[in-house]
């Protein structure tokens, strides 16, 4: 049973995993537990009041409420602030009632004097072994309440204790970076303030013991995320007395929502959970969950092709065609036109807003070119990035006002183009339109949906409260794909952001994949892969592979690392790629025969594979982050075959390297691996490893099977 409840005592458990939390001596609603799952209820711990406070301890200091609020004697970071219409800005929540409906618990808390509810949502997800809490914040009077917080959900540590903190940071082009450091006295803070979720923090976090770190099948970890793709903020604090709490929701900074008369607000789940067995095992239960929210769950997900890399905005019908074909021969299952093909886009500088065929580049509009895409047996699939306006564009002549600005302000462009303001109805209702109308009259099949820049001057004419900008707009591009999705259920999305600046749990439960960046460099891109693996799937990370070269940029926070120069062997790339959703991005018409042969046989072989790696569990052998050789396993969900990746970028010399070894195999059976004579048992793979043989610079796949 996933929730044990009494009137004021709750345990939510999982497969292996609780939460408690409970009403303390005080009436407090408090944490008790977070952690593996105890044999008996009464094994959790009680609700402590942590007693007293005096002059310089507030309320909160010591007590673990489940969701303070602002208000009285504390200095916390609250998870809820409001303003009442009277100017009072204090809050104080009473505990009123619980409810548990299958497996879901709801805890109603009122303020003690205003007409304000704030119902916590916890589910248990005992498949996932995960938590999920949200809040749902209402008003029941006749005067509006300012929220100027809203946090989804305060994760309380277990006190005193150090702990380290995990984390994703990164930038365009190096995206999903590993930090790690510890978490020290004062409050750290994660967050985005772009409109998207961003590429600079991912709203991921992980917390094990300093004096134990989690390793990566081994330790104790405690992990979550935001399920939101704009402005978000979590806060780490660590106070004087030694406890540990993450708050994480929605930003609060350039934030109010005006809620008026019996008005209610839902705010995005956290999702969380508390793993035994290292990064690991976190990311393989998040994995879980995603897949299993993905609109097209476990379909596989087709090889494509994508003409971004190879042409730049010189699309036109002959070449796309030219290239069609090349494309299909290999066995490319999706050809994707990337940007450059609607009318009056010659470079970044016009055309965003304009949504039909430019009449220079294809004459006879879209048609020849799918039913050509199609004849080769492929789907087609198109780029769009609805969410912007170019100044030079029909629509923004159209409509100036639909951009989101100050009226007083120069309105900054970034990459020649402003954001169109998704919070208004009528924009939402002209996207959803537009782009009804292309996927009704053309057979389009796929669609990548960019967003390439961040926020700025958020004005928002007209509204009562223009600070709610930064949530309305999110819920109005949810709404607008929710829409095109509810019209074209077998339209597959992709979410792309100038490469992974929106790649977010919420997206994919719209979008069936990401494209995790626009570095399609395979040494850099293992690293960016690596780093995506501790929240997202290999069906969710789509990868191209591509002729791009590097060292485009100094590595993300670190020192010099590997040589990476010139271009990685064909089969280097390929493997790099096939450890998400195999893409090609280069220019065919550079491929010369050999390659294209190779290219053919490398296809082939991901279609075997690609069940094992989409719908798989993921074992991280060797970080590229640690060393030039990095290692990737995949078992099938029955865990009776398997695929080994292994890469090698470049070691000083002497050169040998370590014996791998595997993981998670049953101890006594045996499995047969490409590349080694007999069968071999899981205890000698996992305890001795196997030797590989790898030069500078290259990479094997090998398959194997229980036997
Ligand atoms: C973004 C995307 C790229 C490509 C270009 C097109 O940068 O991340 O993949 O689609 O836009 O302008």
């Amino acid at each position: 049973m996933p929730i044990h409840a009494s009137p004021n005592a709750w345990v939510l458990e999982t497969h292996s995993t609780a939460y408690a939390l409970g009403i303390n001596a005080s009436g407090a609603l408090v944490h008790r537990y977070w952690g593996p799952r105890l044999p008996y209820p009464a094994d959790y711990p009680p609700a402590r009041d942590f007693g007293e406070w005096s002059s310089f301890y507030g309320r909160s200091e010591i007590n673990l409420e489940e969701y303070p609020a602002y208000g009285g004697a504390s200095y916390r970071e609250p998870c809820f602030k409001a303003t009442f219409a009277d100017r009072v800005r204090d809050t104080v929540l009473e505990f009123r009632s619980s409810e548990v409906q299958g497996d879901e618990l709801q805890i109603v808390l009122e303020d003690a004097f205003y007409p304000l509810g704030v119902t916590l949502h916890y589910r248990a997800l005992e498949a996932f072994d995960l938590l999920e809490r949200w809040v749902t914040v209402h008003n029941f009077g006749p005067d509006p309440i300012r929220l100027e917080r809203i946090f989804s959900a305060q994760w309380h540590l277990s006190i005193l204790e150090d702990y380290r903190l995990s984390h994703l940071g990164g930038r365009w082009l190096e995206e999903f970076q590993l930090v790690q450091e510890p978490l020290t006295h004062g409050v750290k803070v994660l967050e985005s303030r772009r409109i998207t979720s961003g590429h600079q923090n991912y709203p991921w976090f992980a917390l094990d013991r300093a004096d134990a770190p989690a390793l990566e099948e081994r330790g104790e970890l405690w992990f979550g995320v935001l399920e939101w793709s704009g402005n978000w903020k979590a806060t780490f604090e660590r106070t004087e007395f030694g406890s540990t709490r993450v708050g994480i929701g929605l930003n609060d900074w350039d934030f109010a929502l005006l809620l008026g008369e019996g008005e209610s607000f839902v705010a995005p789940k956290s999702v969380a959970g508390y793993s035994s067995t290292g990064f690991g095992g976190a990311s393989r239960a998040l994995h879980r969950r995603v897949r299993s929210s993905l609109p097209h769950g476990d379909a596989p997900h087709k090889v494509l092709y994508n003409s971004w890399e190879a042409t730049g905005f010189e699309v036109n019908e002959a070449g796309q065609m030219e290239l069609a074909e090349i494309a299909a021969s290999l066995g490319v299952e999706l050809f994707v036109m990337d940007d450059g093909w609607f009318h009056g886009r010659n470079s970044d500088a016009a055309g965003l807003g304009d949504w039909w065929p430019d009449e220079r580049k294809f004459p006879h509009g879209l048609e020849p070119l799918i039913s050509r895409v199609n004849a080769h047996g492929m789907d087609f699939g198109l780029w769009l990035e609805p969410e912007m306006v170019s100044i030079e564009s029909d629509l923004y002549r159209a409509h100036p006002d639909w951009a989101i600005h100050f009226p007083t302000r120069a309105r900054t462009e970034m990459r020649n183009q402003l954001i169109l303001n998704l919070a208004k109805l009528e924009v939402q209702d002209h996207l959803i339109a537009r782009i009804d109308g292309l996927l009704s009259s053309l057979n389009i099949k796929f669609i990548k949906w960019d967003m390439n820049r961040n926020a700025s001057e958020p004005g928002w004419d007209g509204a009562q409260e223009p600070r709610a900008l930064w949530v309305r707009y999110v819920e109005g591009v949810y709404r607008v794909w929710d829409t095109l999705r509810q019209r074209h259920p077998n339209v597959t999305f992709q979410s792309c952001s100038g490469g992974g600046g929106r790649a977010d749990l919420a997206m994919l439960t719209r979008a069936d994949q990401v494209w995790p960046s626009d570095n399609t460099e395979p040494t850099t891109r293992l690293e960016i892969q690596h780093g995506a693996s501790y929240v997202l799937p290999a069906c969710a990370l789509e990868a191209w592979v591509t002729d791009m070269e590097s060292e485009r940029m100094p590595p993300f926070g670190r020192g010099e690392s590997a040589l990476r120069r010139g271009k990685m062997p064909l089969e280097f790339r390929f493997h790099a790629s096939m450890c998400g959703v195999l893409g090609i991005g280069a220019n065919l018409l550079h491929w010369d025969e050999s390659e294209r042969e190779q290219a053919r046989a490398l296809i082939e072989q991901y279609k075997a594979i690609q069940p094992i790696v989409q719908n798989g569990e993921l074992f991280r052998l060797k970080s590229p982050i640690k060393g030039a050789f990095s290692a990737l396993e995949y078992l099938s969900p029955d865990r009776t075959e398997g695929v080994l990746f292994a890469f090698r970028t470049h070691l000083s010399e002497p050169v040998v390297l370590p014996p791998l070894r595997l993981a998670g195999l049953e101890r006594e059976a045996l499995y047969q691996m490409d590349g080694l004579e007999g069968p071999l048992s899981g205890t000698a793979l996992m305890n001795v490893g196997i030797s590989l043989e790898l030069k500078d610079f290259s990479s094997v796949l090998w398959r194997f099977y229980r036997v």
